[in-house]
């Protein structure tokens, strides 16, 4: 059987931090409230320099240069983003162009759950022997859509970008199991006006209109606490394991309240969840591979080890999955591509 191994892996985030100190000059609220509803800290934010293109660009190099790939042997990118640069054209091709080649190009709109929806696209086209090569790219600059005097939103989201790179093996490697699901009723409780074909009246009445991220924070709380835990724990039994089998959480670093409800579904102590929000925020599309790359830096991650990604977001859309991390078997297989 042929899998689709992760073999590189990158991230990226602006310079410039914005602390709980530097938001309670900018809207009553306090790092004590940010630490003990969210468990954030600081998040990265975008300046003048930066963008979508840039962050992705980035982050895909860096997963490239560790695949020992060039982007010309790439088959697709997937490029999972809810705040691409432009719509037309596509923010894959906009990041091709800046690391070249010729590979098929998409984008994947699942906000947050984007990063697990991309991977499980990029995993089939190799396992159906489309591609042998594949770039996933989680990006988002959602600093960009947020009101900084809405202090219900304006502490949670950062910026930043993930990549990696998933290549052919016929070793069991990479995503063993994928859940996606999504609630479009629950399109209500989190989304960006405005920004697309359908214009919103407020738009002509007021040309100054900027869309901004609009939020019912306890409704998606509700929401994500239950699909994190059911998710997960459904990507596992989908993989034949047990929840003792797993070696590490990876989830979206959205609130840590609600990380630790997953990781109590899935029985799992602490030193077994990678927690990196109290740095980052919520940096939508890009929290997973974020934290997978510096869950590996750190030296967490070991040959054969079973991970589990799982996110929630905007949708409202859910998406987990249980990955064999390790590279064995890559470069050995003859399956067509
Ligand atoms: N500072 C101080 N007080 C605040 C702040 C703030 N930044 N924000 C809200 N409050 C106040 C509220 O006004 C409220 O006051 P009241 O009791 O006098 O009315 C009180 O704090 C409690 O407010 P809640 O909204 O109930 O606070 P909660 O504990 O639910 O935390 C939060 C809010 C952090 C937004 C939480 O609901 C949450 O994390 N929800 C999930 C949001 C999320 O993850 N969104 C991203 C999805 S991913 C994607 O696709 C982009």
């Amino acid at each position: 059987m042929r899998y689709a191994a992760i073999t590189g892996w990158g991230m990226a985030v602006p310079e410039r931090v914005l602390t709980n100190a530097d938001l309670e000059k900018m809207v009553e609220t306090s790092d004590e409230w940010i630490v003990s509803r969210t468990g954030i800290r600081e998040r990265r934010v975008v300046g003048p320099n930066d963008s979508t293109t840039s962050l992705g660009a980035a982050a895909a190099r860096q997963a490239l240069e560790r695949a020992g790939i060039t982007a010309e042997e790439l088959d697709l990118i997937v490029v999972a983003t809810c705040t691409p640069d432009q719509f037309l054209v596509s923010q894959a091709c906009l990041i091709q162009a800046e690391i070249g080649g010729n590979a098929g190009a998409l984008d994947l709109g699942a906000a947050c759950s984007g990063f697990v929806y991309a991977l499980s696209q990029g995993s089939v086209h190799i396992r159906a022997g489309e591609a042998k090569n594949v770039l996933v790219i989680g990006v988002d600059t959602l600093t960009r859509f947020i009101d900084w005097s809405d202090r219900s939103t304006s502490i949670l989201f950062g910026d930043g970008a993930g990549a990696v790179v998933l290549q052919a093996t016929d070793e069991p490697r990479g995503l063993l199991s994928t859940v996606l699901g999504a609630d479009g009723q629950g399109h209500k409780h989190l989304y960006i006006p405005g920004w697309g074909a359908l214009v919103p009246e407020s738009a002509e009445l007021f040309p100054e209109f900027r869309p901004y991220l609009q939020m019912n924070g306890r409704e998606v709380f509700r929401f994500a606490v239950k699909a994190m835990g059911d998710s997960a724990a459904e990507a596992v039994r989908k993989a034949g394991l047990d929840f003792s089998d797993i070696d590490m959480l990876i989830p979206h670093q959205a609130n840590v309240r609600i990380i630790d409800a997953a990781a109590d579904r899935l029985d799992l102590p602490r030193e077994k969840v990678w927690v990196n929000i109290d740095r980052y925020g919520n940096t939508s599309a890009a929290s997973i591979p974020i934290a997978l790359f510096e869950a590996e830096a750190s030296g967490a991650l070991k040959e054969g080890d079973n991970l589990v990604f799982v996110a929630f977001g905007g949708g409202l859309a859910w998406a987990a999955g249980v990955v064999r991390w390790g590279t064995a078997g890559v470069g050995a297989t003859d399956a067509p591509a």
